[in-house]
């Protein structure tokens, strides 16, 4: 964790230093709902950082708008009419797309993957310890949330690879290890009207296409084919908007559930205690959801997103006006000593535990939630099955994003099980 308390929270830079609690904390503590201002041409905006605030902005959707832009970057009409997903949408009109996919993400639809989920978790376990020292991220965590996500989506397997690598240029566009062309430093211009201003939207938008077209001449038993069946209405999805829901599932379902699992090693590999209380438990041990939750609530990937207020809203003595940009910042609600005791120690058997990793509450709760936690759980059994210590063995390396966070590089040593 990065101790600075007043570190700049609009600079990507700061986040490879670690998360910036103390800022946070700080933050929380004295000006909740804060006015920053931006460098780069934006326009500022409000950071809201304790755990109430954030559920009650949040679940106003009518007066805090999503269909103006869900990150900070400043979008012209143009742009964001070409970009955006059915996140960037408002009810009612964010529902008839939400309802659609709901029906394949539900928690009793995801829990019939559990068998698949665990062949990959043990493939990509057993290739991935072969020695005894790892980059767990590089080779557990980055491999097994796309393959999954594909056989969700009913991509083909040996496509899986080359969508990682193009979910990272687009989510991780300010990051050079994953893209030449960050976002901050670099003129990205020429592709404003494609997903995170990247050229692997371009990319992605055509590799949608192709798959969209394949599923229009021979109907599949996919989430791609169910998205593109008419509704009860007679309604289907345009072509744009099948492009985007594909970019959008590439990035959002791709990474985060990554950085979770990078989390909870991580955790794992500092405090051997945990392995002890996890290991040997049987596979429906209740331990293992409290588990999982307690590893995304400290994980939570999604940094913040944001807001545009659609009238003017008193919060802490501040008034917000119509059309300012706010901020939740989600991760930093896990973090609030009001919501959570102890927050910044890792306890397993937490209970309850309503973080706000997937968002909280709202018509905007994470889809994916159920595919993530799944995943996170099965593939921690499979790991902790095949070793006995983890230890890590060189500082781990974080992304340079303030809008994901993650721990992109851990290398850790361990003892396999005898
Ligand atoms: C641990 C892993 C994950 C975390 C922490 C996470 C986090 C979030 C958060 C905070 C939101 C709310 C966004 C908002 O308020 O605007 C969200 C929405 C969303 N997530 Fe996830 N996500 C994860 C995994 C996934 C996966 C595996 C998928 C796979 C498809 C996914 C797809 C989506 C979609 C489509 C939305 C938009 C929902 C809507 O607007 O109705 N996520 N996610």
């Amino acid at each position: 964790m990065n101790q600075d308390a007043y570190a700049d929270l609009t600079s990507h830079d700061t986040f490879t230093k670690g998360f910036p609690a103390a800022t946070f904390k700080r933050l929380r503590d004295e000006d909740p709902c804060a006015w920053i201002e931006e460098t780069d041409g934006g326009k500022g905006f409000w950071a809201i950082t304790r755990y109430e605030d954030i559920k009650e902005l949040n679940r106003k959707p009518h007066i805090f708008s999503s269909a103006k832009g869900i990150r900070l970057e400043e979008q012209s009409e143009e742009e964001y009419l070409a970009r955006r997903t059915f996140q960037e949408t408002d009810p009612p009109e964010h529902t008839r797309q939400r309802m659609i996919l709901h029906r394949a993400f539900s928690h009793k639809m995801i829990a019939k993957y559990e068998d698949l989920v665990r062949e990959l978790a043990c493939d990509v376990c057993d290739t991935a310890l072969q020695g005894n020292q790892v980059d767990v991220v590089k080779e557990i965590a980055r491999k097994l949330p796309m393959r999954m996500l594909g056989r969700v989506l009913g991509t083909p397997d040996e496509d899986g690879e080359w969508l990682v690598d193009k979910g990272d240029e687009l989510i991780a566009n300010s990051d050079p290890e994953f893209t030449d062309h960050v976002i901050d430093q670099v003129d990205t211009d020429e592709y404003r009207l494609m997903p995170f201003r990247s050229p692997a939207g371009k990319d992605i938008y055509d590799y949608a296409k192709k798959q969209m077209v394949e599923r229009l001449h021979t109907k599949m038993d996919d989430v791609l084919s169910l998205l593109l069946e008419p509704n009860k209405d007679g309604d289907v999805l345009s072509e744009l908007e099948f492009k985007n829901f594909f970019a959008l599932a590439v990035a959002a379902g791709n990474d985060t559930t990554r950085y979770s699992l990078a989390m909870s090693m991580y955790h794992l590999s500092n405090q051997p205690e945990l392995i002890n209380q996890l290991k040997g438990k049987a596979d429906d041990d209740p331990i293992w959801d409290t588990a999982v939750e307690e590893f995304i609530r400290y994980a939570a990937p999604t940094l913040h997103f944001r807001r545009t207020a659609l009238e003017d809203y008193k919060l802490h003595g501040k008034t917000i006006k119509a059309g300012d940009k706010v901020v939740l910042w989600f991760t930093s609600g896990n973090f609030d000593e009001r919501q959570f005791e102890t927050p910044e120690n890792i306890n397993i058997t937490r209970s309850p535990n309503q973080h706000m990793a997937f968002g909280q509450g709202g018509p905007h709760a994470c889809l994916g939630m159920w595919l993530a936690r799944l995943e996170v759980k099965v593939t921690l059994q499979e790991l902790l099955r095949r070793v006995d210590t983890m230890e890590q063995a060189a500082p781990e390396k974080y992304l340079r994003s303030n809008f994901i966070r993650g721990i992109k590089s851990l290398v850790v040593r361990f003892d396999k099980a005898a």
